[in-house]
This record gives C-alpha cells, structure tokens and sequence, in this order.
C-alpha cells in the first residue's frame, strides 16, 4: 500500500484555503517542538458559525493534507462543533496517516481550538 492516501496527495497538492485573513476574529498558533513544524489558523465568526477559515502551515504533507481537510470539515459550522473536532476525524476524512504522521493531524486539532479560545477571549474583552 502507498504511503499516503489519495486524499492526502489530493489536499496535499492542492490545499483547500491556504492563506491569512486579515481581519480574524480568532488566530491560533501551534507547533510541534520535536518536527518542527508550525500551523496557524484563522477564523471568521459570525453570529457563532465558522464562515470563513484559512491557514499556513509550515510543515511536513501529512500536516499541509491535514489543516487542508480541517478547514473544510469546519467551515460553515457552529464554533461548539468546530471545538469538538478531533484529530482522529481529520485523520479518517484523509483516508488515514501512517501511524507516526498521526500527530500532524494533532496539530490541526489543536490549531482549531487556539483559533477559537483567541475568539472566545476578544469576545469577552468586548
Ligand atoms: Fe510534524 Fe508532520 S512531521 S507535523
């Protein structure tokens, strides 16, 4: 069996809303110290549905496959569910990682929540 899924090239290859929104309601930062590897993501929020989200990542296929994938499973829904998006239905939505590729898609998770804990605290300041 290949490596990576067809998935993972396809998102891979042409990553779905790679980029920066300028006037994000929520940014999240993470990184993984042992790789290296760094994913920022950005949200649009409006009257709490995702409308619009956009990544960079700095990083390895499975990572650049996997912030592709997540950004398509969160646009359009509530914040609530977005926050309950795991690693592991990132992972199954590409068809599957390899077992030590596993935590690239941790960072997508992760990257989510960061974007969302940032919109969470601006709304409280406000
Ligand atoms: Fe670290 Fe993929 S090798 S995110």
């Amino acid at each position: 069996m290949a490596l990576y899924s067809e998935k993972v090239m396809d998102h891979f290859m042409n990553p779905r809303n790679v980029g920066v929104i300028e006037d994000a309601d929520g940014v999240g930062e993470v990184g993984n110290a042992k790789c290296g590897d760094i994913m920022k993501m950005y949200l649009k929020i409006d009257d709490e549905v995702i409308t619009d989200v956009k990544f960079e990542t700095f990083g390895c296929a499975s990572a650049i496959a996997s912030s592709s994938m997540a950004t398509e499973l969160i646009k359009g829904q509530k914040v609530e569910d977005a926050l309950n998006l795991t690693n592991k239905a990132v992972a199954e939505a590409l068809d599957g990682l390899p077992a030590h590729k596993i935590h690239c898609s941790v960072l997508a998770e992760e990257a989510i929540q960061a974007a969302i804990e940032d919109y969470k605290s601006k709304k409280n300041e406000n």
